[in-house]
C-alpha cells in the first residue's frame, strides 16, 4: 500500500519546477494527478509532467491548460479530477517571482503578481473546497515562500502576496475544518528552478556560495525536497495537521 493510493490530486503550475516535483512524487506515491498550467512543456526540459507520470509510474495523469488568474477555469480541472474519482488533494502552487524597485512598481505590475500568487490560490482553494465539502473532505496545500514569513526589500509585492497566502491558509483551515478539509501552507526557501524572469542572469558561483553559506544544510533545495513535505500533507500521516505553515528551507530562516 502506498501513501496516496486511490487519491486524486490537482497541481497548479505542475509543468515545471516545484509543481512538477510534487506531481511526480504524488504519482509515485499512488495518486492520479491533474496537471494544470499555462504551458505544457517543462521550463527545465524533459517530457511533459503528465506524460512522464503515465510512462514512469502506475498512476494516471492528465493535463489541463489553465490560467490561475481566471477563477472559472478551475471548473475544468475539477471535472478532470472527477473523471479519476474526484479531487482529494489540491496543490495551489503556480506562482511568479521577480525582483523589483518598490518606488517604481506600477499598479499593473502589482496587480499582475497578486492575480497569480494570491487570487490564483484563493479561487483554486475555493473550487477544490466546494467539491471536497460535497465529498466528505480533502487536503489543500498552498505554496507560499519563506518570503511569506520575512520581508525582502528587493521584492515587496512577492513578499506581500506570499504573506497573504500564509494567513489565507490559516483562515481556510479554521473555516473548513468542520467539513474535514485540511488546509496547510508550505514555505520553500531557495529551490533550484527556473522561476526567475526570462533572460535573467544565471546565479554566479560566488552568489551561490554566499547563499549556501547562509543555509545550515549548506545547499539550495531541489523540487524533490519540497515534494516530500507535500506528500506528507496530502497523506493520512498528517491527518491531524491543519492551519500549519511548514518551512522547507534547509534551516535558512531558523537563525535569521
Ligand atoms: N524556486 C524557489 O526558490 C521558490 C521559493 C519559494 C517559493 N516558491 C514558490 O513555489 C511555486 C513554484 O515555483 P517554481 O520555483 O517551481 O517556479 P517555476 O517557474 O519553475 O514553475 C512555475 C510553474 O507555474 C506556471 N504558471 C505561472 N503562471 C501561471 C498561471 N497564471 N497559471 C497557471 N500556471 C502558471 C509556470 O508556467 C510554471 O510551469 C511558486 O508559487 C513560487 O513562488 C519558489
Amino acid at each position: 500500500m502506498s501513501l496516496l493510493d486511490g487519491r486524486v490530486a490537482v497541481v497548479t503550475g505542475g509543468s515545471s519546477g516545484i509543481g512538477r516535483g510534487i506531481a511526480l512524487a504524488y504519482a509515485e506515491a499512488g495518486a492520479d494527478v491533474v496537471v494544470c498550467d499555462i504551458r505544457e512543456e517543462p521550463k527545465e526540459g524533459g517530457a511533459p509532467t503528465h506524460e512522464k507520470i503515465e510512462s514512469d509510474t502506475d498512476s494516471s495523469a492528465t493535463y489541463v491548460e489553465l490560467d490561475v488568474t481566471d477563477p472559472a477555469a478551475f471548473e475544468e480541472a475539477m471535472d478532470a479530477a472527477e473523471a479519476f474519482g474526484g479531487v482529494d488533494v489540491m496543490v495551489n502552487n503556480a506562482g511568479i517571482w521577480r525582483p523589483e524597485e518598490f518606488l517604481e512598481v506600477t499598479e499593473a505590475e502589482f496587480q499582475g503578481m497578486m492575480d497569480i500568487n494570491l487570487k490564483g490560490v484563493y479561487f483554486g482553494a475555493q473550487a477544490a473546497a466546494t467539491r471536497m465539502v460535497e465529498s466528505g473532505g480533502g487536503s489543500i496545500i498552498n505554496v507560499s515562500s519563506v518570503n511569506g514569513i520575512f520581508g525582502n526589500g528587493n521584492y515587496p509585492t512577492y513578499s506581500a502576496s506570499k504573506g497573504a497566502v500564509r494567513t489565507l491558509s490559516y483562515s481556510l483551515a479554521h473555516g473548513l475544518g468542520g467539513d474535514n478539509v485540511r488546509v496547510n501552507a508550505i514555505h520553500p526557501g531557495a529551490i533550484k528552478t527556473k522561476i526567475g524572469p526570462e533572460g535573467a542572469e544565471e546565479t554566479s558561483e560566488e552568489q551561490m556560495a554566499q547563499l549556501n553559506a547562509m543555509i545550515p544544510l549548506g545547499r539550495q533545495g531541489e523540487p524533490d525536497d519540497v515534494a516530500g513535505v507535500a506528500v506528507f500533507l496530502a497523506s493520512d500521516l498528517s491527518k491531524y495537521v491543519t492551519g500549519e505553515s511548514i518551512v522547507v528551507d534547509g534551516g535558512w530562516t531558523s537563525w535569521r
